[in-house]
């Protein structure tokens, strides 16, 4: 591990929280011999794209789907694969085992390309990703503290953040989508259309919910349930790690109140340069 700054280590071009439990070199070498079940589900994200959404939405679907043993909270049931070295021997949880993970593909187990187990993975349009990461840094004392947007968004466009680059983890997965069982959603679709997206992971994970099931699901997973849902809000976090929400506000668009016409600019420039080729939407309001 390379310390970039004082919260940051590069490992394998990808950058790491350094935080209270740093992940070592070993321990993320050990994830290429990682025992993958078919049974195992992954959510994997750029950080600050919903992450904590759709674990509350998968543990739902899979809890009403029946046989999902009960941890504590949503970060104990649906731990990130990369951040829990020497806390939990994985192989002894039983199935089905869910994961959340900010990795890129080259840093997961390979045993994911046996396409069996499967992994959601969820987009957020950049600018308001920006907008989400410049705000938790500010209260996350395992990130750097920006000096000020400027500053902060000059690091997201190189990719010195944890996660390393939106750019680079939106192409790296989706050229390598192929190898794995893996469903794409976008952020802005599950707010324009909760229930769509909880029937889509529903499919996905080939739980057949009934009607008021789902309903349940999504009831689960709105903004305001979530909010005062103590195993699904993250403020379980104790002051001293996070000062702030990690749910914030929740929509689409709020980077108009903070990106210049400048700035909204060049990030489209640079998603035409770095992502171009893939005909990938984002959606900005
Ligand atoms: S992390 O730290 O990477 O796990 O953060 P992550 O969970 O990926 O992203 C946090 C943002 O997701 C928003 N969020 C939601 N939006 C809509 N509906 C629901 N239910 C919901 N739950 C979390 C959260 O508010 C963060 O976005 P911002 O824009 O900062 O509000």
């Amino acid at each position: 591990m390379e310390p970039i700054s004082r919260r940051l280590s590069r490992y394998n071009n990808y950058n790491f929280a350094i935080g209270e439990y740093p992940p070592t070199a070993e321990y993320i070498d050990s994830l290429q011999r990682f025992e993958i079940r078919d049974s195992d589900i992954f959510l994997v994200t750029y950080p600050k794209s919903g992450t904590i959404w759709t674990q509350q939405i998968i543990i739902s679907i899979c809890e009403l789907g029946g046989g999902l043993n009960e941890y504590k909270n949503n970060y104990e049931q649906m731990p990130w694969l990369e951040y829990r070295e020497n806390r939990e021997d994985y192989a002894l949880r039983p199935s089905p085992r869910l994961f959340s993970s900010h990795l890129i593909p080259a840093l997961m187990p390979p045993g994911l390309k046996d396409k069996r187990a499967k992994i959601v993975y969820v987009t957020r349009n950049p600018k308001d990703n920006i907008v989400s990461f410049y705000h938790f840094s500010k209260v996350c004392a395992d990130l750097d503290t920006p000096e000020s947007f400027e500053q902060f968004l000059e690091q997201y466009l190189m990719g010195n953040v944890v996660g390393s680059s939106w750019f680079d983890h939106i192409r790296e997965w989706h050229l390598n989508r192929d190898q794995y069982n893996i469903l794409f959603l976008r952020y802005e679709d599950m707010i324009l259309d909760l229930k769509g997206a909880v029937v889509k992971i529903c499919r996905f994970l080939c739980q057949n919910l009934s009607e008021a099931d789902i309903q349940q699901v999504v009831e689960k997973a709105t903004f305001k349930t979530m909010k005062t849902d103590s195993k699904a809000n993250y403020e379980f976090v104790p002051q001293d790690k996070i000062s702030g929400n990690f749910m914030r506000k929740g929509q689409i668009g709020d980077w108009k109140n903070l990106l210049t016409a400048e700035q909204s600019e060049r990030v489209d420039q640079l998603i035409k340069k770095k992502l171009g080729d893939l005909s990938l939407k984002f959606i900005f309001e």
